[in-house]
């Protein structure tokens, strides 16, 4: 069996506390002014991630999307632990939900038209059908919902290999991963976005090797 190198252990405490080392950095100031210059400041009540990790962005909806209810939904039982931690903090345990979900596997897991985001950071390139990922999305927004990916995107091989380097990793392994972890283009996400009956309003590049990229539920 070939090596899906772009895939993880996402049950080893060691990553869950990488994730979290490097959260600050992956989603520096530029990201919270970018995807509020695309999404718009409104609040956003009720937000859902897939793939939420150790659930720091939902925790930062709090404050950033004026967010009063989020739900994530991750494989990992070792980031869903590191997330309850993390959300108990800044909201009532009513107002979290947290479900082991494997994408790849099960059926839907949110009702229909029931949230006002659905968010995915350095997620969609993990799953094997992405545009089931953004079917799913679309499904579980409400009109004027937003669904917003972030991730690594394709076409700067030279700048992934230098963040990668930037964070300890070799060139050769950085070349090796290149390919799973930029897995789409942007124009990829807007495609997926478009064939899930999805508005795409705006992408925005983040340190050149990732993007932002919104699309909006009519
Ligand atoms: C790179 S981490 C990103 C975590 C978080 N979004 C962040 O940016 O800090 C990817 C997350 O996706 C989850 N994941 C990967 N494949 C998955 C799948 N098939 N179903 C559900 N979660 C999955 C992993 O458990 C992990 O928590």
């Amino acid at each position: 069996m070939v090596e899906h190198l772009g895939k993880a252990d996402w049950q080893d405490p060691e990553r869950v506390q990488g994730m979290v080392r490097s959260y600050n950095e992956r989603y520096p100031e530029a990201f919270w002014n970018a995807l509020l210059e695309l999404i718009g400041v409104e609040p956003r009540e009720v937000v859902a991630e897939f793939g939420p990790g150790p659930g720091l962005f939902l925790a930062d909806t709090v404050s950033k999307l004026q967010t009063k209810k989020v739900y994530g939904l991750d494989e990992s039982e070792s980031m869903l632990k590191q997330a309850d931690e993390i959300l108990s903090c800044v909201l009532s345990s009513d107002n979290y939900i947290l479900t082991q979900h494997d994408f790849n596997t099960d059926a839907v897991a949110l009702e229909p038209s029931s949230v006002n985001m659905v968010f995915s950071g350095f997620f969609l390139h993990e799953v094997d059908n992405s545009q089931s990922i953004i079917l799913q999305a679309a499904q579980s927004l409400k009109p004027s919902g937003v669904c917003v990916v972030f991730d690594f995107v394709s076409g700067n091989e030279e700048a992934f290999v230098r963040v990668m380097g930037a964070h300890g990793m070799d060139e050769e392994k950085a070349r090796k991963r290149y390919p799973h972890m930029c897995k789409h283009s942007v124009d990829d996400i807007v495609q997926f976005m478009t064939e899930a009956g999805l508005k795409p309003t705006g992408s925005k590049k983040i340190r050149e090797t990732a993007a932002i990229v919104v699309g909006l539920k009519n």
